[in-house]
């Protein structure tokens, strides 16, 4: 099974490219939702993008006229915040309509917007009242201060963020994020690709993408070091001359997804065009579970070993190179299936345990308390109609009608669409029988 170049790392490089001076190629590019839409996202700021083949891209971004990206499909994505950052860099403000994504609940900005201020600019954001007019707020240490307009008028939702650099540019600075942050790391790393001089990103995130974005923007031209640690040290170049090709690292959550639905059905699977070592939070769990793992230099094969039942884990979601947040779903499907009580601790996000409901619609055992699941495994899975809540959680359910007893229906597949290249098509490889139906138009392949 080859996995698909990595979603976030794409979404954080095509943000990058925004920044540069010249044109770039993309490779290994995923064919999904979120990559496609914010790929429209940047031809429709004015940046020239031809998609040369499924997964190479060239983009030109000099052909940006305005830093504005003020529209509801900027909404629709998380990624769109590297917007901030690139259009920032290259123009030295920046309109933005307020990201989206996933609902995993509070998602704030702050840190990108500290680091932005750090970068010399001051920063609104901007709400509408009932009568459609603008009220903007200050961003000041933390505290938005109100500019014009009623105080209740925090209750609204906000419209755009506006960044300006009254210098016209990135200034340097030394930057610690209170909270380790990939898209504050990432966006800061952006903003500052410009600067005239260096800037110090202290408690910056690990994650493997934040050093495919830095190799990406050093191969266009840029001087970033420490990516993968937790200091980053960026020496601004006042011109990204790019002309370049880059390749996209494969995705690590797609890799542990399918990793997964191996000991889930007492498989035997080999994902391939990945980065083992980027595997090893899962991998060194999946062993623990008396799951087998054989790596190769750029695979990795799962299976089930005669006889072998799986056994519960404790597992807590942490930064790189702790567990990913992002495969906590998919792992608590397969503790449902393991022998014995299961904890799953979740550190990075306050509500992610939306799609435990679903599970437990399918006859799975598992209790909620706060940012704890405790999972009783075992439970036999039945066949039903439940709901892709979100793009990783609705994997889960997925994953979870594999081994249900009968068939199980899932809806709004499209959150999942957002983010899994082919999915169906990937699973039905593997052996699953899936299939795809569109509601109300009747079977569709
Ligand atoms: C990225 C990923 C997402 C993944 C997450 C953590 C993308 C498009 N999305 O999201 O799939 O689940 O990393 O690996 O790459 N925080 C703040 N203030 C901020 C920013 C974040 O307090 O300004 C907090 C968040 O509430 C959260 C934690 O920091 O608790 C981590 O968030 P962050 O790493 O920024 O996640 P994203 O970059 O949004």
């Amino acid at each position: 099974m080859a996995i698909s170049g990595s979603k976030n790392a794409a979404l954080a490089i095509i943000g990058a490219a925004m920044a540069l001076d010249g044109p770039c190629i993309i490779y290994n590019l995923p064919q999904v939702r979120d990559v496609n839409l914010f790929l429209e996202v940047c031809a429709d700021i004015g940046a020239t993008v031809e998609k040369v083949a499924p997964h190479k891209v060239r983009i030109d971004p000099t052909t940006i006229s305005s830093p504005e990206a003020i529209s509801p499909k900027v909404s629709m994505l998380r990624g769109s915040y590297y917007l901030l950052g690139a259009l920032q860099s290259r123009f030295g403000s920046c309109k933005v309509t307020m990201p989206g994504g996933c609902n995993l609940g509070v998602r704030p900005i702050d840190l990108h917007i500290k680091g932005f201020k750090a970068l010399g600019s001051d920063v609104d954001i901007i709400y509408r009242n009932i009568n459609g007019e603008e009220i903007w707020f200050r961003y000041d240490g933390g505290v938005a201060l109100p500019g014009q307009g009623e105080p209740d008028s925090f209750t609204l939702d906000p419209a755009f963020i506006h960044c300006k650099n009254p210098t016209g540019k990135m200034k340097p600075a030394s930057i610690f994020l209170d909270t380790v942050s990939v898209g504050a790391t990432v966006n800061i790393m952006i903003a500052a690709v410009k600067a005239d001089g260096i800037t110090i990103i202290d408690n910056a995130a690990r994650e493997p993408h934040i050093v495919d974005v830095a190799n990406f923007l050093n191969t266009m031209g840029a001087d970033i070091r420490g990516a993968g640690t937790e200091t980053i040290r960026i020496k601004g170049k006042p011109y990204l001359p790019a002309n370049k090709e880059y390749m996209i690292i494969p995705d690590q959550i797609e890799a542990g997804t399918y990793m997964m639905m191996a000991p889930l059905t007492g498989g035997d699977i080999t994902v391939t065009n990945i980065i083992p070592t980027h595997m090893e939070p899962l991998s060194a769990k999946l062993q623990e579970m008396g799951v087998g793992i054989e790596e190769g230099e750029e695979s990795i094969r799962v299976y089930t070993k005669p006889g072998q039942i799986l056994q519960a884990t404790s597992i807590k979601t942490m930064p790189y190179p702790g567990f990913p947040t992002d495969l906590q779903p998919q792992v608590t499907t397969l503790l449902s299936q393991a022998e014995g009580t299961s904890r799953v601790i979740e550190t990075v996000w306050e509500s992610r345990f939306g799609y435990v409901s679903e599970l437990n619609k399918m006859g799975a055992n598992i209790v909620i308390s706060g940012r704890l699941a405790v999972i009783t495994g075992g439970t036999e899975l039945t066949g039903s109609r439940v709901r892709a809540l979100d793009l990783r959680g609705g994997m889960a359910v997925t994953m979870a009608g594999l081994v249900a007893r009968g068939e199980t229906v899932v809806e709004n597949t499209s959150v999942v669409e957002r983010g899994y290249e082919e999915a169906i098509r990937k699973i039905r490889s593997l052996g699953g029988a899936i299939d795809r139906f569109e509601e109300l138009t009747g079977r569709s392949r």
